[in-house]
């Protein structure tokens, strides 16, 4: 069998550099996992259905189990853990707690990086546009009810934030 030489990228994850020499055919949410053990993104259906993988890569919530390593070479990727502050939570987590909207957790993760995707460019999104926005991303156990408020109630919290800096 010919091997397949090792593919170089350079990414920022989580606001630090990475190089890494890779088989080009591995799936971004492989490297993710496993060589750099960020195992806050979850693989649930490997074929793009259910956003449990979902990362930010450029600011736009994107399924890593779909995007392959030359395609992350020189993106800016934020997974969950490139989300959390050190020793707190982030205020959209904070909602999600709040209100309800954790049950096994294996959809937050991704849920919460698609919620922040939205709120960057719409700080104020009504039902629909919330629903819109997570329609890519499934959840088996909540129903969507308590997500909608969450990140409706995360809006909140980060308006509030902005008022009192
Ligand atoms: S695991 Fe990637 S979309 Fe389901
Ligand atoms: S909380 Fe279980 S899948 Fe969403």
């Amino acid at each position: 069998m010919v091997e397949m030489k090792p593919f170089k990228i350079i990414s920022k994850v989580n606001g630090s550099t990475v190089e890494l020499g890779v088989n080009p055919g591995r799936r971004l949410i492989d490297i993710l996992r496993e060589d750099l053990g960020l195992t806050g993104t979850k693989e649930g259906c490997g074929e793009g259905e259910c956003g449990a993988c979902t990362v930010l890569i450029n600011g736009r919530p994107v399924n890593a189990c779909l995007v392959l390593a030359p395609e992350m070479n020189g993106k800016e990727i934020i997974t969950i853990e490139g989300l959390t502050p050190e020793d707190e939570l982030h205020p959209i987590q904070e909602a999600f707690l709040e209100a309800g909207a954790v049950q096994c957790g294996f959809c937050t993760p991704g849920m919460i990086l698609t919620a922040k995707a939205l709120l960057d460019k719409n700080s104020d999104p009504d039902e629909k546009a919330v629903k819109t926005a997570i329609s890519g991303n499934l959840c088996r156990c909540t129903g969507y009810v308590k997500i909608v408020a969450a990140i409706r109630l995360a809006a909140a919290k980060l308006a509030a934030r902005e008022g009192s800096i």
